[in-house]
């Protein structure tokens, strides 16, 4: 497959794919596709959370379903490149050890190594909240703002060593309005993010994507 990307197995709702979902916030985009997973049966089901540290709310939203769900804090390196590698190789352990077919990272505030992008390329998504590859980073709804665009939107793509590069997957539009802040265009986007999502995981998880 092109540019190294290897993608899932066609998975079906009695064989469904394995996820780690990971997240740094509150979880809401979790939450919600764990509601997905629960209204019927999916080709795919969450059996790992993981947070970057070990009080990051969305943790009970894996809890409280009964999944396993882990906060791995950055270990204390000297160096910043050995402390994110060392990070990513206790994340991996977990992943293998959960048997893990697919990650997806869900309000993951971490841009990863390029190391551990190579293990898991074409089975490492994400949603990123602009119309990419316009407002990539970490703060798209502010840049939105600040450009004075009228629409923005929200962005499904595997992840490569860029950031918020990878190949597009999907995109739904949402309209900036003329009063919006911050937050409540981060809301509205987030109504958006949380239908995309899981439809591009069903359509991801069942071989109906190919690059
Ligand atoms: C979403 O807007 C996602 O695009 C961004 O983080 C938000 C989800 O955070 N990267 P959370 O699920 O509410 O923690």
């Amino acid at each position: 497959m092109s540019g190294g990307y290897v993608l899932p197995r066609s998975a079906t709702p009695e064989n469904p794919l394995r996820l780690a979902v990971m997240i740094s916030g509150g979880g809401s985009g979790l939450a919600s596709l764990l509601n997905y997973q629960l209204a019927e049966r999916r080709c795919h089901h969450t059996v790992l959370v993981l947070a970057d540290s070990a009080d990051a709310g969305g943790l009970e939203h894996g809890r409280s379903n009964g999944i396993r769900t882990i906060g791995i804090p950055l270990p204390n390196k000297a160096v910043k490149s050995n402390q994110r590698l060392a990070h990513e190789r206790l994340v991996h352990e977990e992943l293998l050890s959960s048997d893990v077919e697919l990650v997806v990272l869900s309000g993951y505030m971490r841009i990863l190594t390029p190391w551990f992008v190579g293990l898991w390329k074409g089975r490492l998504v994400n949603i990123h909240p602009s119309l990419l590859p316009d407002f990539p980073g970490a703060h798209a709804h502010r840049d939105v703002l600040a450009a004075g665009t009228d629409v923005t939107g929200c962005t499904v793509h595997l992840v490569d060593e860029g950031v918020d590069s990878g190949p597009i997957l999907a995109q739904s539009q949402v309209e900036v309005k003329a009063d919006d802040v911050e937050s409540t265009l981060q809301e509205r986007v987030k109504k958006v993010e949380q239908t995309l999502y899981p439809k591009t995981i069903d359509l991801l998880c069942s071989g109906e994507i190919s690059l």
